[in-house]
């Protein structure tokens, strides 16, 4: 608890983190090429980053992007903001906040491209509405990421990736969708660059194979 707390107050101060202390917190959304990153690189989101593995990752393999990691929890994004920090990638940032008010932080066609890492599945029926995946989150990622621009989601949970496959396919405005309940196997493993994240690690271990999907709008 204590260090939840005292991690809490770290990333209050920190450049690389906007969260709700910060004074840009509520006027970032559409600026955060001019006025957190200072270029106009694509900004690739990458939503409940947890620690920030695809963020970091992305940040440091490609100095021409942006990517910000998107999660509810402090402490896990201290991890990713320290390791940003520590290697000096200016091109990584961290967004403390609800997805579902995902588009308060960012404006139309703002995102490039969007990952989704190992959400949590919320399997029971009562939950389907906070599922990441859903209608009405599916219907927020198509006006804050650019028509054309990517959507991924990777996941170790077959329930899950069955219904989001399920409402991707219900719907008439989902382009060039492609698909494999086993990455590692896939043509489309070169697509995620091998990056493992904390969750996708722990389910590997398990004997769990990865779920991984992509489309646009
Ligand atoms: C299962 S963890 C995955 C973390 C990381 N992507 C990984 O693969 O290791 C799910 C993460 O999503 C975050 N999360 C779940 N629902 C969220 C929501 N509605 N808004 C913001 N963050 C959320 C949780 O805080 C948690 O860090």
């Amino acid at each position: 608890m204590k260090r939840k707390k005292e991690r809490f107050k770290i990333i209050e101060e920190r450049i690389n983190v906007i969260e709700p202390t910060k004074p840009n917190y509520h006027q970032i959304k559409g600026k955060w090429s001019d006025e957190h990153f200072k270029n106009q690189n694509p900004i690739t989101v990458e939503l409940a980053c947890g620690r920030g593995e695809y963020s970091v990752g992305l940040g440091r393999a490609f100095p021409g992007r942006n990517f910000i990691g998107v999660d509810i929890k402090g402490e896990r994004i201290w991890k990713g903001s320290t390791l940003a920090l520590e290697e000096n990638l200016s091109n990584v940032a961290f967004l403390r906040t609800q997805i579902l008010l995902i588009e308060n932080f960012f404006s139309e066609a703002e995102i490039d491209e969007m990952w989704i890492t190992f959400p949590d599945p919320r399997p029971r029926k009562r939950d389907i509405k906070r599922r990441l995946t859903g209608e009405r989150f599916l219907d927020m990622y198509k006006k804050i990421v650019r028509p054309g621009g990517y959507i991924r989601l990777k996941t170790d949970n077959t329930k899950l990736f069955e219904f989001t496959l399920e409402e991707i396919q219900s719907r008439s405005d989902i382009h060039d969708l492609k698909f494999t309940s086993d990455l590692y196997q896939s043509d489309l493993r070169a697509e995620c660059y091998d990056i493992k994240t904390r969750y996708e690690e722990e389910f590997t271990a398990k004997g769990e194979t990865i779920k991984y999907l992509r489309f646009h709008f």
